[in-house]
């Protein structure tokens, strides 16, 4: 799979898209994706953040089910493109979906990590909201503790119904992007902070 098929949109807190009226909910395929519950799939979502949160200084975030429920609700719809339903959240579509379950564990690690990659463009001396950069900042944003994901695999009908049919939606609590008062400064640090260590990732990696 390209990460170059991977289209990323991120939604900043206050400006969160409502659901369109009269989009209708097409069908979710149960196939190879994995569940909201299954341990590889959060360990992924859990090791990534983990690695550039602590590099960005922010403090390791906590699994919340209930919010990974709702990410797969959202997911679920299966609307026409990718669509934020709230600030806080973080999306990420491939096309065609991914084969099989390694393909799809793969496509939420490609996800994951591709978010941080929009740190490049971030403007640390003039911090502020843009949809080029609101991935990474959510991902990295401080004053979240909590996360829940979800993969989603849209019916492709091959009509142009659905676009990018693989899917995965973060949710995050608390939402960031918040762009008030000085908030992007306050929660959006530089990369200053020590990676994990050479142990630490052994730990936590296997490797
Ligand atoms: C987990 O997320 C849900 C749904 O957003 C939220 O209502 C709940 O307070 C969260 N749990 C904790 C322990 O904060």
């Amino acid at each position: 799979m390209k990460l170059s098929a991977i289209l990323a949109l991120a939604a900043a807190h206050g400006v969160a898209a409502a659901p369109a009226k009269g989009v209708e909910a097409r069908a979710q395929v149960d196939g190879a994706a994995p569940h909201v519950d299954d341990p590889k799939f959060i360990g992924i979502v859990m090791d990534a953040h983990w690695f550039w949160r602590k590099v960005h200084c922010a403090q390791d975030l906590v699994w919340n089910a209930t919010l990974a429920q709702e990410a797969l609700e959202s997911v679920s719809v299966c609307t026409h493109g990718l669509q934020h339903d709230r600030g806080g959240s973080n999306l990420s579509g491939v096309g065609p979906s991914p084969g099989n379950y390694d393909a799809w564990i793969e496509f939420a690690r490609n996800s994951i990590h591709g978010w941080h990659e929009e740190e490049r463009l971030y403007p640390y001396s003039q911090p502020h909201y843009n949809d080029a950069w609101g991935h990474f900042s959510q991902m990295v944003w401080r004053d979240s503790s909590q996360i829940g994901c979800a993969l989603g695999h849209c019916k492709d009908s091959g009509d142009g119904a659905v676009q990018w049919p693989g899917r995965i939606y973060c949710f995050y609590l608390r939402a960031g992007n918040n762009f008030a008062g000085n908030q992007f400064e306050l929660n959006v640090f530089r990369p200053v902070c020590a990676p994990p260590s050479r142990q630490e990732m052994e730990r936590r990696y296997g490797y």
